[in-house]
This record gives structure tokens, C-alpha cells and sequence, in this order.
């Protein structure tokens, strides 16, 4: 009987540019792994789950990829090279930084007839300190935005993308922060055009997705560093559901978070502990991340991981 995961693969379509994204990603990484650079593929952001062939209604989550976009920019900083696998119109790595301004806002309209803009003194540090850093990723090809929106699109990627990095073995870090869905309705039950009101209360049955952790640490990249993310809303059942993944899929780390104190306060779960790690009231106030302590966590024993 074949496995779940490819009976998932069976029932959904393959993205738009599926072999042109998977070209880039292996180019990517092959160039930076020749010049000693470790590469991490970064999930992030939610997956939509469409109701209908053409999508007018799809269910989603509350992920908006600050976990992805904020670690991104801490493993860069750590002399990672990033595949920044990502829903589209998420947070993402830089441009985060200027999510809630109007870009239009941001520049000085006095020269307007000259053409040429600059940024109004009131930013201008703040644009010139993040542009560096964004530039000097783009320079040095350390950064490749790849996007999804659909639970599948997210997961045919995924799988692509493993296959092809498994092949780097260790160099390779895999960080699932996405949100990502456990329900689905497979191509062959969608209706294919809008569900009509009319037709009264709306039941649909959603499909189990399988863990695609799995056959990601078991086939797709067996030598590599794996690190998911536990998401719970009740506190009890954080660490032992976070134990209970490492035992079930065996790889490297767990990330456990709570939905409500997810910025501030993370636990690091491997095999042979659980480490807590809260930000402080000082620093929160001084704007202090907890992706920066999480990568790190990460890089840390990532590189011991290499090491061996
Ligand atoms: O984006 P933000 O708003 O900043 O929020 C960040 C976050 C809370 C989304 C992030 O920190 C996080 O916890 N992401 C994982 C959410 C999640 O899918 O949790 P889960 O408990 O349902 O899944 C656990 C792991 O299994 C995940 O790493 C996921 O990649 C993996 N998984 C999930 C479903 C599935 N079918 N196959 C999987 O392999």
C-alpha cells in the first residue's frame, strides 16, 4: 500500500514554475555549499486550504511569518545562506521592518520635479541601517525568496526542495516555522466552481494531512539538521507533545511555542533536554528578539552537528 504522503502527492497539483523554483533552490545551495556556506531552508507563514478548483473560499490560520522573516535575517547574520520558503504577501526577511509605513510616507516629496527622491531625514537611518544588511545578502547571493499560498503548493515545494538538499547531507539545516494545516480536501472531492449559498448550511469533510516530517527525516534528507515547531495553546501539553514529535520523527530539535507568548518566551526541546528561553521586561522594551537567542540555540548546535 503506498505510503500517506504519496497518496497526498497523487491527490494535489503541482505548482506553477514547480521545476524553475527547484532549479534555483539547487543552484542556490550548490554555490554556497562550494564556498563552505551552510544553507537553511526557512518555512514560514500560513497555508490556505482551498474549498473550491476556483478558489473564491479557502480556510487559513493566524500566521503572518514573523518567526520565518526575524530568524532569516539572525541566520544571515550567522553566515547562513537562506532559502526563505514563504506564504505569499507574509512578513518577509528586511521589508518587515517597514510593514506598517506607507512607502510613499518614507520619501521626501520637496524635489518632487527633480525625479530623483531621497528618504525623509525622519527614517533615513533607520532605511540606511536595514538596506545595508538587505543589500549585503542580495550581493553575496546569500538570500532566495521562494513563495506558496496553498497547503499543497507549500508541501510539493517542500518535498522538492528536501530532495535536493538531503543530498547536501549535513551543511543543511531545515527550520519549519510555517503554520501549516493538518486538514485538507483532495483535487478529485473539490467542487469546482463557487458553492453556492443557495444550496442551504455548508458541511464539508476535510481529509488528515499526513506528517510530512517524516518522510522528510526518514527518505528526503536523512543526513541533515532538522529543527520543527511545536505550536499549542495549552500550556500542559507543550514539552510532552514536543518529546512525543522527536520520538516519532527522530530528528534533531523541537521549538516549542504557545500561541499568546510566542514573541517573548520559547522552549528548546532535544532529545536530552528542554531549555526555556524568555526575553526579559528590559529587553523586550529595548527591542530585543527571541529569534536572536533561538538561532543561537540553533546555530550552536548545528554546527556541533556538522562538526561530527
Ligand atoms: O508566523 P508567526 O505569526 O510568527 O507565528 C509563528 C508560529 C507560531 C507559526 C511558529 O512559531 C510555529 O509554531 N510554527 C509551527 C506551527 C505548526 O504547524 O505546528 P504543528 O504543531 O501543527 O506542527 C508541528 C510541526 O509539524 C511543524 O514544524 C510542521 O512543519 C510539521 N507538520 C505540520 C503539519 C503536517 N501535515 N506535516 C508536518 O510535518
Amino acid at each position: 500500500m503506498a505510503s500517506e504522503w504519496v497518496t497526498f502527492f497523487k491527490s494535489t497539483k503541482i505548482p506553477d514554475n514547480f521545476d524553475d523554483q527547484l532549479l534555483k533552490i539547487k543552484d542556490f545551495a550548490a554555490k554556497n555549499i562550494e564556498n563552505g556556506v551552510p544553507v537553511c531552508l526557512i518555512t514560514s507563514g500560513g497555508t490556505t486550504v482551498p474549498l473550491e478548483s476556483h478558489t473564491v473560499r479557502y480556510l487559513d490560520n493566524f500566521s503572518v511569518g514573523t518567526r520565518g522573516a526575524t530568524s532569516a535575517e539572525y541566520l544571515l547574520s550567522a553566515d547562513y545562506a537562506v532559502i526563505f520558503l514563504h506564504r505569499r504577501g507574509s512578513l518577509e526577511p528586511f521589508r518587515r521592518h517597514f510593514q506598517h509605513l506607507n512607502i510613499l510616507d518614507l520619501l521626501d516629496d520637496s524635489p518632487i520635479l527633480n525625479v530623483s527622491f531621497s528618504v525623509k531625514s525622519t527614517h533615513a537611518e533607520q532605511v540606511a541601517s536595514v538596506l545595508k544588511k538587505y543589500s549585503v545578502a542580495k550581493s553575496s547571493n546569500r538570500l532566495l525568496m521562494t513563495e506558496f499560498t496553498t497547503l499543497a503548493e507549500y508541501l510539493h515545494l517542500l518535498k522538492g526542495a528536501a530532495r535536493i538538499l538531503g543530498d547536501f547531507g549535513p551543511k543543511v539545516l531545515f527550520y519549519l516555522a510555517a503554520a501549516v494545516s493538518d486538514f485538507y480536501i483532495p483535487s478529485s472531492q473539490l467542487p469546482e466552481h463557487k458553492i453556492q449559498s443557495s444550496e442551504g448550511a455548508l458541511n464539508i469533510q476535510l481529509q488528515m494531512v499526513p506528517k510530512m516530517l517524516r518522510p522528510l527525516v526518514a527518505e528526503w534528507a536523512p543526513r541533515s539538521f532538522t529543527v520543527s515547531f511545536k505550536l499549542e495553546t495549552d500550556e500542559k501539553l507543550l514539552i510532552p507533545k514536543a518529546k512525543q514529535a522527536l520520538k516519532n520523527y527522530n530528528h534533531q530539535v523541537v521549538v516549542g511555542n504557545i500561541l499568546e507568548t510566542r514573541k517573548k518566551q520559547i522552549v528548546i526541546v532535544t532529545q536530552s533536554e528542554d531549555k526555556c528561553v524568555r526575553l526579559s521586561e528590559e529587553e523586550i522594551s529595548s527591542g530585543k528578539e527571541i529569534e536572536d537567542y533561538i538561532i543561537q540555540e540553533i546555530t550552536h548546535r548545528h554546527q556541533m552537528f556538522m562538526a561530527k
